[in-house]
């Protein structure tokens, strides 16, 4: 049983001040595409096939930039942590120069983007840094920094990082970026909805490829494309198999103001345990710092709590915050090899485009992705298409992390279901608690809102039958397995389930 901590709005939407909303789909269409997800993957994609002409539908479950790119640092880079000298290892230094290179033209795509649409999404060039305090790990950072160069990437070794932190070394990437997700997003859906039509409170519910595509909505409407973009992050589909390709995991994220003189400049991330990445912002008109904690499997709240109290430690030693204005969670998938899937889902399905392991850093890898995606509908080649090929099947270069992460995953889908403790006919819990119960043998979720009402659904998750788990900064019940979310009424927050948890009508 736990206690609810705090809010679960994240510091990005607290700073969109005139959002406007976008119509629900109720009737049937046609469409060159259909772009499932109004995150930084389809809206960029959905951009780029408009400006080719092609008539494009987007549909977004809930509200554009409600989930992860818009919960996000949002670093825009090609630093992704200690990354390049294991790619060159992994796949050879000509397709790793291919990622890298992909990367850094999606920080130019983004701000031409931001430049030719007048996007009012605070965007900064930053240097961003990879740092680390502890001498035993500067021969890393040295490695990495070779490596780096040698595929053309603005890299160079630094003695010191932007911020109060003395660091043992650092590598700095130079003309890299930062901004304001949320505003991103807002500004890019407003570009997209001039040229094509975008829906919002509208959910696919069913995808049939083939030659045409057919996406219905839950609400019984059906769109009709040659081509289909799944841009729901862990895509919806069962094609491909992703969710076996692909693992959940989670962060804790705060945001609190910055004292105007904290010399902080760069963006930064640590490379040791316990790991933690930050940046500033200013869009708001106050300085705030971002702040990221310590990875944790999704769904266990035990260590959601325990990243919670490294970060909240991390902001009080670097910057003498006591505490955070606003804290949220966020999740992302580390791809089976280090790589992301972007493109066909599988030969199977030549029409069925998907994009999904971004490993913490969609917002330039996504956005190479919705480039790539945008080349194979218009039958152009792509430099990164064979390399990121969806329907790749590779050893597990990623190895004993990734299975261990399925071991994990397995044990939720067998469930605690015979441990779980009993559901009373009046549930022991105290406003704002939240726990896993059983009846029989149905496992229930129950949480105790502030007012002291109870809200009852089955821990069942919909999508392949694993047992969710409380998360109590967002009051979300996060299923471990694939990564889906629920509100504390059954409702999908984030997929790839699209249907509700039962609600629990029934008594002990
Ligand atoms: C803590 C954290 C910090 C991060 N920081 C950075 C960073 O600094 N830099 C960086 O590059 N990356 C960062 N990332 C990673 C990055 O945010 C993600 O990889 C990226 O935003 C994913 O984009 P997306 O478009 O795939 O997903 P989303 O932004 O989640 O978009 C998917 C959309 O699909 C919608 N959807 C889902 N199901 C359906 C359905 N059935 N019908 C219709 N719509 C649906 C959702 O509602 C959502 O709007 C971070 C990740 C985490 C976890
Ligand atoms: S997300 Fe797949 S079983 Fe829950």
């Amino acid at each position: 049983m736990t206690n609810h901590l705090n809010d679960r709005q994240s510091y990005w939407e607290s700073t969109l001040t005139d959002s406007v909303s976008y119509p629900s789909l109720s009737h049937d269409l046609q469409a060159d595409v259909v772009v499932i997800g109004a995150g930084i993957v389809g809206l960029t994609a959905a951009e780029l096939l408009c400006r080719e002409g092609k008539s494009v539908v987007v549909l977004e479950a809930l509200r554009v930039g409600s989930q992860v790119t818009a919960r996000s640092t949002a670093k825009i880079t090609s630093q992704h942590g200690l990354r390049y000298r294991q790619l060159i290892d992994d796949v050879g230094e000509d397709k790793a120069r291919l990622h890298a290179q992909a990367n850094e033209d999606a920080i130019e795509h983004i701000a031409r983007l931001v430049a030719d649409e007048a996007i009012d999404c605070a965007l900064e060039r930053k240097t961003a840094y990879v740092y680390t305090t502890n001498a035993a790990d500067t021969a890393s950072i040295e490695e990495e920094a070779a490596a780096a160069i040698r595929l053309g990437l603005p890299a160079r070794l630094s003695a010191e990082i932007e911020a109060p932190i003395a660091v043992k070394a650092a590598l700095a990437f130079e003309r890299q970026a930062q901004f304001n997700p949320a505003r991103y997003l807002a500004g890019l859906a407003a570009t997209v909805a001039k040229k094509a039509s975008l829906f919002e409170m509208s959910r696919a519910s069913e995808v049939q490829h083939g030659s045409p595509c057919r996406v219905r909505t839950g609400a019984g409407a059906t769109i009709t494309a040659a081509d289909v973009i799944v841009a729901t992050h862990q895509p919806i589909v069962p094609d491909g198999m992703f969710f076996a390709k692909a693992l959940p995991f989670s962060h804790s994220v705060v945001a609190a103001p910055l004292d105007p003189s904290c010399p902080l400049g760069g963006t930064a991330v640590n490379n040791q345990e316990p790991s933690f990445s930050f940046r500033d912002d200013a869009s708001s008109g106050q300085r705030y710092v971002i702040a990221v904690g310590p990875s944790f499997s999704t769904g266990v709240t035990r260590k959601e709590e325990q990243s919670f109290a490294q970060l909240v430690r991390f902001l009080q030693d670097t910057f003498g915050i006591p505490a955070p204005t606003h804290r949220w969670t966020n999740e992302d998938f580390s791809p089976m090899d280090g790589l992301p899937f972007v493109g066909r889902a599988s030969s199977d399905s030549p029409h069925l485009h998907v994009a999904i392991g971004f490993d913490s850093w969609g917002i330039t890898t996504g956005t190479a992705a919705a480039r790539l995606i945008t080349d194979l509908i218009m039958n152009r080649p792509n430099p990164c298409a064979e390399l990121w090929d969806a329907s790749r099947i590779r050893p597990l270069k990623g190895g004993p992390a990734f299975i261990q992460g399925g071991i994990e995953s397995a044990k939720h889908f067998i469930g605690d279901r015979f441990g779980l403790p009993r559901y009373k006919k009046e549930p022991d819990l105290e406003p704002g608690q939240a726990s896993v119960v059983r009846l029989q043998n149905d496992p229930v979720a129950a949480y105790r809102d502030d007012t002291g009402a109870l809200h009852a659904v089955s821990a069942v998750c919909t999508h392949m039958g694993c047992l969710v788990g409380w998360n109590q900064t967002d009051r979300s019940w996060d299923c471990p397995c694939h990564g889906s979310r629920f509100d504390v009424d059954g409702q999908v927050l984030h997929g790839p389930a699209t249907k509700p948890l039962k609600k629990f009508t029934g008594e002990a």
